[in-house]
């Protein structure tokens, strides 16, 4: 049975892209391999959040993938720093990690740019601590959106260069995997290529959204006045409202607007109100779990124990295995 990773950092609810970027995938995963989804909240720390708050936002992802249809009885699901091995890993892989190929990260670049005063070495080594993640159960495939796939190519390198140096093939080679044939990214509702909570709290569509607060948002989506040719090439903003639809709509539905678009009789306000609704009739099975989930405390924490227990079986025999190919074991 192949072996499939993948974690979601706690830096909020989560929202359509996390869904159909990686949730969707990883739900899908469950039935037919050996899966552990983590709540990635080492990495989150990057970004020095308030200890309360990443606290609540840990117990909300648990909340959003339990809503959304993982099932703790065919998953493991835990939450990163409860194991401590991944640590150990993530050290042993920095011996690994050459200072020039981290800084050429992409996201590292982008994160230097933005937050110029908080370059930290967590942040320089992001991408190694998300090697160790996947690596330390050995996995095959990690269902991830598109954004993370720099991240995946070098998980890859830093597990061939393990097998090299050592002389062994112990690490397989883990890809980046979605069902359909390409990865994903959802653009956000603010004209951004890529819904982002960090970026723009007001592209995201959260599972957790109210009906009401979704048909608001939808609604404000940005747009503009509408085609002036038929068969217009479509504006990045509008091109996302029907990403979107795309996403959560019938065809025929979709079919419809663009014939609208190309002839050009589009009304903005009714692409808009049809796009919300069929986001509020796929959020709101899992929006009603998460309002249910929200005061079960002892059922959260019980889950959180039990994974954390079965992801511990399966890192310490990593751990032991790679100690000794290391040469790093007591004597
Ligand atoms: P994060 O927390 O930013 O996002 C979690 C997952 O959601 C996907 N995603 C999207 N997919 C499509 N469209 C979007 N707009 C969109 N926004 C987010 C991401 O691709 C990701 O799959 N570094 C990771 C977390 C991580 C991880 C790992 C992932 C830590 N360790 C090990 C896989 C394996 C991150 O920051 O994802």
């Amino acid at each position: 049975m192949e072996t499939v990773v993948s974690g979601i950092r706690p830096t909020g609810f989560l929202h359509l892209g996390n869904y159909f970027g990686a949730l969707r995938n990883f739900i899908k995963m469950q039935d037919e391999a050996n899966c552990f989804f983590f709540i990635a909240d080492y990495h989150s720390l990057t970004t020095h959040p308030k200890g309360s708050e990443l606290n609540t936002h840990i117990k909300n992802v648990l909340i959003d993938y339990l809503a959304a249809g993982l099932d703790p009885d065919k998953s493991t699901l835990y939450v990163q720093s409860d194991l401590p091995e991944t640590a150990e890993l993530y050290l042993l892989l920095n011996m690994l990690a050459y200072l020039g190929e981290l800084e050429r990260c992409v996201s590292f670049k982008e994160k230097v740019r933005k937050h110029p005063d908080n370059v930290n070495a967590g942040l320089l080594t992001y991408p190694v601590l998300q090697a160790a993640d996947i690596l330390i159960h050995n996995a095959d495939k990690v269902p991830v959106g598109k954004d993370q796939l720099q991240h995946l190519e070098m998980a890859r390198d830093f597990a061939q260069r393990f097998n090299h140096i050592y002389e062994t093939e112990y690490f397989k080679l883990p890809v980046a995997y979605n069902f359909g044939n390409e990865l994903i990214k959802i653009p956000g509702l603010d004209g951004s290529t890529k819904m982002s909570k960090s970026d723009n709290e007001a592209s995201c569509v959260y599972l957790s959204d109210a009906p009401e607060t979704i048909r608001k948002k939808v609604m404000k989506a940005v747009s503009d006045s509408g085609p002036t040719e038929p068969h217009q090439e479509k504006p990045q903003a509008i091109e996302n409202l029907f990403q979107l639809m795309q996403a959560v709509s019938t065809s025929e539905t979709l079919q419809f607007f663009e014939e609208q678009y190309n002839t050009c009789q589009i009304r903005y306000g009714d692409m808009k109100k049809q796009l919300a609704e069929d986001i509020i009739a796929f959020t709101t099975p899992i929006y009603e779990k998460i309002l249910e989930l929200r005061s079960n405390d002892t059922y959260l924490r019980s889950v959180a124990q039990k994974g954390a227990e079965k992801a511990h079986e399966s890192a310490s025999k990593t751990v032991r295995q790679v100690r000794e190919i290391i040469g790093v074991r007591s004597i």
